[in-house]
């Protein structure tokens, strides 16, 4: 459930109209819902709440400081793969150690800021990682704390490109080989073993894949402990699916219920890292019609909102509800429109055959835009990214301001004559 709702055929962000939005801070434009976002995040805590348990927003579906900031301050942990997100998360009041760092690539310096700042636990992907990082902690007379990011070789059933628990995708360490190399992290002097951490994918639409995965880590967890590594938390990813259009993805409260009867009361904690299922819904992008477009063979609804903007449907073909914020009729009629961008592709539309009563100067939101929308902006086409507002009850907040061609052109200079 969401705080996006009309009232009197206009749509709001909580009690503020988006018409207002655009007004006061233009389009395009990511509008998000603190009341939304809280919602999200208090439905995991509060269906782990009976077993100990570290939910870690995933930073990269959505890493505006002020989203950080609102769960930061419902207790939220983090769960970083770059310095970048954990400097956002330290600057949002977020508790390093509360902390997770995954990623297969972390360079020396991130480890070093990681372990200065203590954060919970560092996941690791491979082998030569390990070897890094027991290297640099020993630099600074530090011991990482460790877990290995298991591939249990389960299908998630998503996009090929988010799923990443198979054995031929880039991540983690292949749980045949998991307990060999278990035993060379115990080993090493700056390491110390704490979880079994893993990442399926994402979008996942079902539980079993979770359910399997889960079964297939804590065996490795009772393998290990018959080799003397103790095993503190279990990190399960994040991966829970939203919905776009007509799927219905399990609740946060189903999930609890089926992972804590097999948990029972084992000594171990459990954790988390969702990134969608706490942001996706609590976000839209707002945009304007510049143009309407009709030809004989198709209709164009030239929008100010492009593939920079939100590249998941170029990307990925993913579907995305686009709805008009006034739900008033118009002198057009419903027609049947492909939303496209004024980026120079032929895959920039945000949307295609959608039937919509919308004339030029009509506003849109494009739903469940809250996760992986801004964060995987850019500038193509030299596009200044979009303000981003977060909506508190009646009152709408910037949070990031318009990007203007002086923040694009800074740090860029041309060769000396
Ligand atoms: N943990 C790790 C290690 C991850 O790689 C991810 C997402 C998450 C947690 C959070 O997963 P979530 O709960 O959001 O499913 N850009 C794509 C999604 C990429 C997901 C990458 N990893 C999209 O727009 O669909």
């Amino acid at each position: 459930m969401d705080f996006f709702n009309y009232n009197n055929g206009l749509l709001q962000a909580e009690n503020v109209a988006l018409t207002q939005i655009a007004e006061q801070f233009g389009t395009p434009c990511y509008v998000y819902s603190r009341a939304t976002l809280e919602r999200h995040y208090n439905a995991y805590a509060e269906a782990f709440a009976s077993h100990p348990s570290l939910i870690c927003y995933a930073v990269k579906a959505c890493s505006n400081i002020a989203i950080l900031n609102v769960l930061a301050r419902l207790g939220s942990g983090f769960d970083i793969v770059s310095i970048g997100e954990l400097e956002r998360v330290l600057k949002a009041g977020g508790d390093p150690t509360k902390v997770m760092f995954s990623g297969l690539g972390k360079q020396a310096h991130e480890m070093q800021r990681a372990l200065e700042v203590g954060i919970h636990c560092f996941n690791v992907e491979s082998e030569p990682e390990l070897y890094r990082l027991n290297e640099v902690a020993g630099e600074m007379g530090k011991v990482a704390p460790v877990s290995l990011r298991v591939n249990p070789d389960v299908d998630a059933k998503t996009h090929p490109y988010i799923s990443t628990g198979l054995k031929e995708n880039k991540f983690g360490i292949d749980i045949q080989d998991a307990v060999r190399i278990y035993k060379i992290a115990h080993k090493l002097p700056n390491l110390n073993v704490m979880g079994v951490d893993c990442h399926i994918g994402s979008q996942l639409t079902e539980l079993t894949p979770f359910l399997d995965t889960f079964d297939r880590l804590i065996g490795l967890v009772d393998e290990l402990a018959e080799a003397g590594i103790t095993i503190k938390h279990l990190d399960l990813g994040g991966g829970l699916g939203v919905r776009y259009r007509d799927e219905v993805p399990p609740e946060p409260a189903e999930y609890a219920k089926l992972i804590l009867e097999k948990v029972k009361d084992r000594p171990i904690t459990l954790a988390f890292e969702p990134g969608r299922s706490i942001a996706a819904n609590a976000g839209i992008l707002l945009t304007q019609v510049e143009f309407l477009k009709c030809t004989p063979h198709k209709n164009f609804a030239v929008i100010d909102g492009a593939m920079n903007d939100l590249i998941r449907p170029s990307l990925y073909g993913a579907w995305m509800n686009i709805v008009p914020v006034s739900l008033a009729p118009t002198p057009e009629g419903v027609r049947t429109y492909d939303l496209v961008g004024p980026v120079c592709e032929t895959g920039d539309f945000i949307g295609k055959d959608r039937d919509l009563d919308i004339q030029a100067g009509d506003l849109l939101a494009v739903r469940s835009a809250g996760a992986y929308g801004f964060t995987m902006s850019s500038n193509y086409n030299s596009r200044s990214r979009g303000a981003e507002v977060m909506v508190d009850g009646d009152k709408a907040h910037l949070i990031r301001a318009r990007e203007t061609i002086e923040h694009q052109l800074a740090g860029e200079q041309v060769l000396p004559d």
